[in-house]
Parts: C-alpha cells; sequence; structure tokens
C-alpha cells in the first residue's frame, strides 16, 4: 500500500510541478505575445529627409501624439500642412490620414507605416493607383519643421502702377523643360542662344530663374541661393551684359512649390535682395502660402510683395502665380501686378493647352497695357505636340495677348521651332500696343474663329480647327470683319490674301490655324 502511495504522491507532487511549469511557461509566453502585440508609442517629431542634388533638403515632417490607439498631430510636406484627421495606430503599423483646406477644396494624404527600431517606415501614393513611395523618418528635435506663426495680412490699399509691361512680358522661363535641374551655366547659355539666335531681335527678353534655385537664409534672414546658383548678381550682370533681363521665382508662404524657401515674413528683405542682385522679374507663387491663409485674403498677401518691389526701388515687373482664383483678374492690377496666371499649370500636350487656351474668353475685358491675363508659359518645342500643333498654341497666345514666355531649350531647338518662336507677324499682334485681347466671334462644332481688334483700326482673325482632320471653312468676308477694301494678310504663309467674292474658302489643318491680319 505504501508504494502505491509514494508512487501516487510522487505522480502528484511531479504533476503539481509540472503544471507549475506550464503556468509559468505559459504566463511568459502570453507577456511575451502581450509585449510584442502592445502598440508603439509613436509620440514624437519625425523627419524625412530626401537630399536634393543642389545640396538641400526636401524634410517631411510628422508631429505625432499617441493615445492608445490614436494618432493625432500634423504632416508638414514641404509646402502642405495637414492636421492628422483620422488614424488607426495598433501593434502592426499605423495608418495616418491628413487633411487641408486648399482654397475650396479639402486635400488629403495618407500614410502606412510601422515602427523599425526607432524608425518610421512609411508607405504613400499620389492616387490609389499609383506604386507606394517608400519613406523612413527618424526621430527630429521637437519644434524642428513646425509651422511659423501667421502674420496677419494687411488692410487693403492700392499699389501705384509701375509702368512696365506695356505690351505682355516676351522672354523665357526655366520650369517647363528644366524644372529642378536649371543653374547657372544652363541660364548662361540660353541667354547666349537667346541674344545670338534672332529671339532677342524678336522681341524676347527677360531669362526668367523659376523654382529651386534657393537655399536656406543666413543669420540675418538673407535668402541664399543654393549651389545651382554660386553668383546670382554675377549672373544677372552677365545677363544684363547680352541685352537681357533676369528674372527670379519666389513664393509668399514659408515655402515653394517644390519646397524651398519661400519669401513669408521677409517680403522687404527678399525684394531688397532681388533688387540688389539686379533682378528684372519675379514671379511670386503661391503653393506654400496655402497652409496660412485663405483664398480671400490673397489679394493682400499679393499686395505685400508688390509695396516691398516698389520700395526696392528697382524696376522689376511682378508676376502673379495663383492659378486664377479668386478672380485674379479683377484685383491683380491692384495689387500691383503686371501679370497673372488664369489658370493650373500647363502641360506640353494638345488636351492641356487648348483648354486652358480656348478656355480664355470671358477674361478678354480685363487684359489691358501693364496689366495681362497669364494662360501660362509656351510649350513649344517641347515634343509633345506636333508642329501645326505649337502654330496653333503660339497663335492662340498672340490673340490672348499672353505674355510669351518660351518653355524650351532654346540651345538645340530645331529650325522649324525657332521659327514658330520668332514669327515677326505673329509677334506683331501679340505686341499690339492697344493691348486689347481677343476673344471668339464664332464656333461651328470643332472650327471656331476668334478675333483681336489692333492699333489703327487692324484685326487679327485665326481660324481654328480643333478636329484631328482637316475642315474646309467658307466664311463670309463680312462674318471676318473683313470688307472688299481691306488688306489681308496671312500671318503663317507670310502672304497676302485677296479679298474676291462675299466668302473666303479656307482648308485648315487638323489641330492647325489660319492667322489673318486685316489693315483697313
Ligand atoms: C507651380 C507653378 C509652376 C512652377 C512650379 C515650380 O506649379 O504654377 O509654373 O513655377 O510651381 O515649383
Amino acid at each position: 500500500m505504501h508504494a502505491p502511495k509514494a508512487e501516487y504522491s510522487f505522480v502528484r507532487r511531479s504533476g503539481l510541478a509540472l503544471a507549475i511549469i506550464l503556468l509559468v511557461m505559459a504566463s511568459l509566453s502570453l507577456s511575451l505575445v502581450i509585449a510584442r502585440q502592445s502598440t508603439p508609442d509613436l509620440t514624437g517629431n519625425w523627419a524625412v529627409r530626401s537630399p536634393n542634388a543642389d545640396g538641400t533638403v526636401r524634410t517631411t515632417y510628422f508631429n505625432l501624439k499617441q493615445e492608445g490607439p490614436r494618432i493625432t498631430g500634423s504632416i508638414r510636406v514641404t509646402q502642405f500642412y495637414y492636421v492628422i484627421t483620422e488614424s488607426t495606430g495598433g501593434p502592426d503599423g499605423f495608418t495616418l490620414v491628413g487633411t487641408m483646406k486648399d482654397g475650396a477644396n479639402d486635400r488629403r494624404v495618407q500614410y502606412e507605416g510601422k515602427l523599425i527600431g526607432d524608425e518610421l517606415h512609411l508607405t504613400t501614393r499620389r492616387r490609389p493607383e499609383d506604386r507606394p513611395t517608400e519613406l523612413v523618418a527618424r526621430r527630429a528635435p521637437a519644434g524642428e519643421g513646425a509651422m511659423p506663426a501667421r502674420i496677419p495680412p494687411p488692410a487693403l490699399r492700392k499699389v501705384p502702377d509701375n509702368g512696365l509691361a506695356s505690351t505682355p512680358p516676351m522672354g523665357w522661363n526655366s520650369w517647363n523643360k528644366f524644372a529642378g535641374r536649371v543653374d547657372d551655366a544652363t541660364v548662361r547659355s540660353i541667354a547666349d542662344a537667346m541674344a545670338s539666335n534672332g529671339m532677342k531681335e524678336a522681341g524676347y527678353v527677360y531669362v526668367n530663374i523659376d523654382d529651386t534655385w534657393e537655399a536656406g537664409r543666413d543669420a540675418g534672414g538673407n535668402i541664399q541661393t543654393n549651389k545651382k546658383f554660386p553668383d546670382m548678381k554675377a549672373l544677372a550682370d552677365y545677363v544684363h551684359k547680352k541685352g537681357l533681363k533676369l528674372g527670379i521665382y519666389s513664393s509668399p508662404g514659408p515655402n515653394t512649390c517644390a519646397g524651398y524657401e519661400g519669401s513669408y515674413g521677409h517680403e522687404e528683405q527678399d525684394a531688397r535682395t532681388f533688387a540688389g542682385w539686379g533682378i528684372d522679374y519675379l514671379k511670386y507663387d503661391w503653393c506654400g502660402a496655402r497652409t496660412l491663409y485663405t483664398d480671400e485674403e490673397m489679394p493682400a498677401i499679393y499686395q505685400k510683395m508688390g509695396e516691398a518691389l516698389r520700395k526696392s526701388g528697382r524696376p522689376i515687373v511682378y508676376s502673379l502665380c495663383q492659378y486664377g482664383r479668386v478672380e485674379v483678374w479683377k484685383w491683380g492690377a491692384d495689387v500691383g501686378g503686371n501679370l497673372w496666371r488664369t489658370t493650373g499649370d500647363i502641360r506640353d500636350t494638345w488636351d492641356s493647352m487648348t483648354r486652358i487656351g480656348f478656355g480664355q474668353n470671358e477674361l478678354a475685358q480685363w487684359a489691358r497695357p501693364g496689366h495681362w491675363n497669364d494662360p501660362d508659359m509656351l510649350e513649344i518645342g517641347n515634343g509633345g505636340m506636333s508642329e501645326t500643333e505649337y502654330k496653333t498654341h503660339m497663335s492662340l497666345w498672340a490673340i490672348l495677348a499672353a505674355p510669351l514666355l518660351a518653355g524650351n531649350d532654346l540651345r538645340s531647338m530645331s529650325p522649324a521651332i525657332l521659327e514658330i518662336l520668332t514669327n515677326r507677324d505673329v509677334i506683331a499682334v501679340n505686341q499690339d500696343k492697344e493691348g486689347k485681347q481677343g476673344s471668339r466671334i464664332s464656333k461651328t462644332g470643332d472650327q471656331e474663329t476668334w478675333a483681336r481688334p489692333l492699333a489703327g483700326g487692324a484685326r487679327a482673325v485665326a481660324i481654328f480647327n480643333r478636329a484631328t482632320e482637316p475642315a474646309t471653312l467658307t466664311i463670309p468676308w463680312v462674318d471676318l470683319g473683313i470688307t472688299g477694301k481691306a488688306q489681308v494678310r496671312d500671318l503663317w504663309e507670310h502672304k497676302a490674301i485677296e479679298v474676291q467674292g462675299p466668302t473666303f474658302s479656307v482648308t485648315v489643318p487638323g489641330h492647325g490655324v489660319v492667322m489673318l491680319r486685316v489693315n483697313r
């Protein structure tokens, strides 16, 4: 009896020990599971730093506060400042949705991520169908990248006319072709080309550097150039020696569209700097200001730089770039603007160019000497359209009294492209000193006729064919404002047209134009 009892108690005791061991193991692995599955605390300031080729750094900040699964805070992506409005946070990762007001609309970003070690590994996509971009954020000092405090907009007052741009500005701008790759050597060689290939003689004068020339500020708050532009004053001197003028770009926000340093809070200082360098033209691009100001505050914000340029004492053409919001054509001149963009960015496609160009009809009454509607820079020669389409582009911009800022590589264009850009007859229409913008006079299906009144009672007429196939039209001369006595010239064929019979019979190529000048 004893033996079995001993055996039993042994079994009982070892059973108990086993149970304890199992229990300890179970609780250990449970706590391991709990430890592994607990939600990491993302609270803090995080930065993704992506170096640009010019020595500047593009930084995205995540300022996060985590309470359980909920993450709040902000995301600053160069020019955009989002408040986190939706989030999920868990042991397996997190999702952040940022929202900001951009004019009348909301703009959103979404990031998915996971804390790995002390790094946030993130993915984001511009559109759901895009491949995700992968980013790594590391801890950044508290406060770095925080939005500066809002400076209240000034009271509205009219900025006196600067007397510049009595005809639409003509020149070149770096953005369409070079974007972030523009540098001192490129600008010099573009100026060389413009001064020697006939463009200067045809009227092109401004050589405009767009976004990405900027670096940060020095201790005195003076804006610095990055290594692509070692000496802006020397560059201006070079361009001036060629008989040309130099333009530059900035933003009323803390950052430009490409995320570079903007003029926010430094308007007068920057205007003085630009004047000191010898700058003749400023394109001032809203982008970064949308995080601090509403669209309704735009006039006051643009006025600020308008006044600063005036105070600088140098004649500087002032180009407003805010994509045509809040009917800029009604107030652009009052804030000192010589021209104002009327639309979003042009692209080098037939659709983009025609949507913008043919969409300007309602704005004709607002253009006048010194103050122009700007349907964006030319894409002529950038390769996305045919020569016929580029002639349409040039003709339409001439009828619209639009600034003619070539956007191609002037050093390597074909003779055909140079001929389009330097067509004296078409340029004469664009530069007509009466400064009246043209408008549509008739439209039948894909064919439309636009006309522009010119000085001395003359008139420019452009018959556009927006269809892909050629179109033969028979138009009564009177519908074109042409009477038997008028002299009519074809501005692309460079020859006179005889006004015979009651109608004008003309074949317009697909996506093409026939452009006439009528002298009385
Ligand atoms: C905006 C403007 C463009 C160009 C870029 C530069 O998109 O509309 O013309 O200046 O910014 O970043």
